[in-house]
């Protein structure tokens, strides 16, 4: 099963993939997890995109796709995935129809305020980039991963300018996507409001319907 996470910055995507993962037993293909990864280790795709991430900006379509396509070739798509990023602009949804036949787009739906709360308050764990929320999701120990013992740190485009301008750039380049899926009947629009666990039975159900 191929679907698509779709939604506004901070709306819960990444943390219903690592939930909804377990229950399709398909990859979680997050395009911002793998940008992140190439900055850690420093490489030639990691030093080209640093910038972009930091200001809350998108990598260009042609570096982005072609990251895409290498990692759709791997092996353990075989029997699908989840794309949690990805596709972000209308020429990345083109692109990715020439890849793959999707089955679903969840459409995220959260007010802006929302975002701004769930955005200021997540923390990462830098190794594993398993999401806390100091509110809603606290680790066991204030700013310490649970499993690694790391201490916590917050992403540089969770800072207040680099939220506005990411929902500027969501508003401008990804909202025409929902318009684009639903013309061809694949999208299902999922109130993020309440608690991962209940938007991941909402999830589960629209899919089986
Ligand atoms: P990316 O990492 O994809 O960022 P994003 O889409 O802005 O999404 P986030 O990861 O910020 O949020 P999320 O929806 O996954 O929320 P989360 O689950 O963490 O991309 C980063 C950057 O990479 C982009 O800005 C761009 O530069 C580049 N990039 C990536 N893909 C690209 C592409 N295709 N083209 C070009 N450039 C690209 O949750 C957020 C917080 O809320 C957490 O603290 C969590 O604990 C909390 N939370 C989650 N769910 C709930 C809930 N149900 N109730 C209460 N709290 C919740």
């Amino acid at each position: 099963m191929n679907i698509v996470l779709l939604g506004p910055p901070g709306a819960g995507k990444g943390t219903l993939a690592a939930l909804l993962k377990n229950e399709l037993n398909v990859p979680h293909i997050s395009t911002g997890d793998i940008f992140r990864s190439n900055i850690k280790n420093g490489t030639e795709l990691g030093k080209k995109v640093q910038g972009i991430l930091a200001s809350g900006g998108l990598v260009p379509d042609e570096v982005t796709i072609e990251m895409v396509r290498d990692r759709l070739a791997s092996d353990d798509t075989a029997s699908g995935y989840i794309l949690d990023g990805f596709p972000r602009t209308i020429p990345q949804a083109e692109a990715l129809s020439e890849m793959a036949e999707l089955e679903a787009v969840i459409n995220f739906v959260l007010s802006d305020d929302e975002v701004v709360k769930r955005l200021s308050g997540r923390r990462l764990c830098p190794s594993t980039g398993r999401i806390y929320h100091i509110v809603s999701n606290p680790p066991k120990q204030e700013g310490i991963d649970d499993e690694t013992g790391e201490p916590l740190i917050q992403r540089d485009d969770d800072k207040p300018e680099a939220i506005r301008h990411r929902l500027e750039v969501y508003r401008a380049e990804t909202a025409p996507l929902i318009g684009y899926y639903k013309e061809k009947g694949k999208i299902i629009d999922i109130d993020a409001s309440p608690s991962p666990e209940t938007v991941l039975s909402s999830v589960i159900a629209a899919l089986k319907a």
